[in-house]
């Protein structure tokens, strides 16, 4: 299992996730961040880290999310590590909650 970094990421892209990853497992692309499923050690330190509560376990990913579980492996495989954190996008605040994002997702 693996954790899954799911919609409500977009446009936000908080990155206090990155802060307590053992494993440097996140990778980021333009304005989403990504889990590498062969690299998490499922320690659950980043699920809570989320001002945005995008995070989930891999079996409790909502109905409506579950295209972010394959989304996440393989974006992970092209998009860089990112291992500090750094300032928030621009209108996170505005965006976090919003619904339909995806259509949003820069790849
Ligand atoms: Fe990293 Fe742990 Fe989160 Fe997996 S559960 S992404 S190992 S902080
Ligand atoms: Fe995204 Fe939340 Fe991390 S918004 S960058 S998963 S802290």
């Amino acid at each position: 299992m693996a954790f899954v970094v799911t919609e409500n990421c977009i446009k936000c892209k908080f990155t206090d996730c990155v802060d307590v990853c053992p494993v440097d497992c996140f990778h980021e692309g333009p304005n989403f961040l990504v889990i590498d499923p062969d690299e998490c050690i499922d320690c659950t330190l980043c699920e809570p880290e989320c001002p945005a509560n995008a995070i989930f376990a891999e079996d409790e990913v909502p109905d409506d999310q579950q295209q972010f579980i394959a989304l996440n492996a393989e974006l992970s495989k092209k998009w860089p590590t990112i291992t500090e954190v750094k300032g928030a996008l621009p209108e996170a605040d505005d965006w976090n909650g919003k619904a339909n994002k995806i259509q949003y997702l820069e790849k």
